[in-house]
């Protein structure tokens, strides 16, 4: 493969993400084998420690965050490839002496100027970041493919901003040296997705609006918002999770076969389902979005607080903690067949799904006498469980003609711990070989924006009433009455 020798620069080294998933990742590549030979890791942040200070925060970090027992051999191994750096990002003159720094370490690892820029830092520093590494002339030589930047959500705050923060951003950086993350590209079940699709007889033919009669999308997490007050009260669930994975997972499920599976061939074909998204008039947002924000209530047997009583979070906040939506696509494939989508925090279960509901067509003799047959569903699970199960309808043991529903289910991880760090592995593997295609072109970005930007902008517009789910329940009941008007019901676990 083309695992090159390279440096990694973390800006924002004594984040939350670098030790929680960063970290971890690298730790586990190494364990594995999947590190190239040379290879260093340079981390800035704001803290005043020394390397050691930092290393030893770090063990603590692996320690928690690793699934399996630390080994000595491997932490040893990392420890000595990993240098820290403190300083103020908007600092200039430090550039200079990281770039010292880099060129130092660049000879002694033997990189070749190598170089990866991780930005784990808050949006507003992206733009900062890369002017003071091109200022410093620590890009050059800008070659096709190096140095590359890998640049965290959220890439803006709506279509404008991320328009002028891609504007500064290729400015310095040609689009195939930028990676933009999103996790839920490296979840194991959604690279699944195009093989399910598109390796298997039986699903292509089915997979329209012929057979298939509505498509859940369903993200619910048990957490609150936790020390992201601040963050989370600009972004909201909509911008925090549907702009970005949740369109990410409907585009790999409607998408149209690629002519191969190279990244430039799918990232065509999932923007064809943005451009084909329904454009939203008013009428259309407050029947079809439904939002919500959590109250006081009780999640995995503690008794939690409501959103408006986080830290960092206004006592009237308007923040959504919640989303459910129904959507259109307007090509022949996906004409008459809603996509829902529903996502939240602080509800009774963690669990990410994609369900196909197929059409209920079943022999007249057995729609008359069982009102309430089942259709077939066909879940994609992708979180805690991956796997797949079909639900399909069979004689009920020993009875003479009742019809129930049963299960065909693959499980690829039960009885396994899941394994969190794991999406952030694969990713940070991609950007080693040069692979984007797990991470977001900028059409992607400009296109979800758009369809998000409609529904933010009407809400501004309309006053609600929050909060008004308990935590720990499923959520507003306006999220169920969204399907009740169309006959249906949320599916899901
Ligand atoms: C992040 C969001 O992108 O995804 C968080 O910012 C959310 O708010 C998280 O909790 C969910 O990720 P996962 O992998 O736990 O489903």
């Amino acid at each position: 493969n083309n695992l090159e020798s390279c440096q990694i620069v973390i800006f924002g080294g004594t984040g939350d993400l670098t030790h929680r998933k960063l970290m971890p990742a690298f730790y586990n590549l190494l364990a594995k084998g999947s590190l190239p030979n040379n290879f260093s890791i340079i981390s800035i942040g704001k803290g005043n420690k020394d390397r050691q200070d930092y290393l030893d925060d770090i063990y603590q970090s692996l320690q928690k965050f690793v699934n399996d027992k630390l080994q000595d051999e491997f932490w040893n191994s990392l420890k000595e490839k990993i240098y820290y750096e403190n300083f103020d990002f908007e600092d200039k003159k430090r550039y200079q002496n990281l770039k010292e720094e880099l060129e130092r370490l660049d000879n002694e690892y033997q990189t070749h100027n190598k170089r990866i820029f991780y930005l784990a830092v808050p949006p507003r520093y992206f733009g900062i970041i890369v002017d003071n590494l091109e200022e410093a002339s620590l890009l050059n030589p800008l070659e096709p493919s190096w140095p590359r930047v890998v640049i965290e959500k959220p890439f803006g705050y709506d279509l404008e901003s991320a328009k002028r923060l891609n504007k500064q951003i290729t400015k310095v950086f040609p689009e195939e040296n930028i990676y933009r993350i999103d996790h839920y590209l490296g979840k194991e079940m959604l690279q699944s997705m195009m093989m399910i699709r598109f390796a298997n007889l039986v699903f292509e033919p089915v997979w329209n609006n012929k057979y298939i009669d509505n498509i859940q999308i369903i993200s619910n997490e048990t957490v609150g918002v936790g020390k992201r007050g601040r963050y989370y009260e600009k972004s909201g669930a909509l911008r925090d999770m549907v702009q970005n994975h949740m369109l990410q997972i409907l585009a790999l499920t409607a998408m149209e076969p690629p002519t191969d599976m190279k990244t430039e061939s799918v990232r065509d074909e999932k923007i064809k389902v943005f451009k084909s998204l329904a454009n939203f008039d008013s009428k259309m947002i407050a029947d079809y979005v439904v939002r919500g924000q959590y109250d006081t209530g009780t999640v995995d047997n503690e008794e939690v607080i409501a959103y408006r009583d986080e830290d960092d979070v206004a006592a009237d906040s308007k923040t959504e903690t919640f989303v459910a939506l129904k959507l259109l696509i307007n090509n022949m494939r996906w004409s008459g067949v809603p996509f829902y989508i529903k996502t939240g925090k602080r509800l009774n279960e963690k669990f990410t799904e994609v369900i196909i509901e197929f059409k209920s067509s079943f022999h007249p003799s057995y729609s008359k006498r069982f009102i309430d047959l089942k259709p077939n569903l066909l879940a994609i699970k992708i979180q805690p469980d991956e796997g797949v199960y079909f639900q399909f309808n069979a004689k009920e043991l020993d009875s003479k003609e009742n019809i129930v529903p049963v299960k065909m289910n693959f499980c690829q991880n039960c009885g396994i711990e899941i394994n969190s760090p794991e999406a952030y592995e694969r990713l940070m593997h991609s950007v080693m070989i040069g692979d984007q295609t797990l991470f977001t072109r900028w059409d992607e970005v400009e296109y979800s924006w758009k369809f998000v930007d409609q529904i933010s902008e009407a809400w501004t517009k309309k006053d609600v009433n929050f909060p008004n789910y308990q935590a720990g329940s499923d959520g507003p009941q306006a999220a169920h009455d969204l399907l009740a008007k169309d006959e249906l019901k949320w599916w899901g676990v």
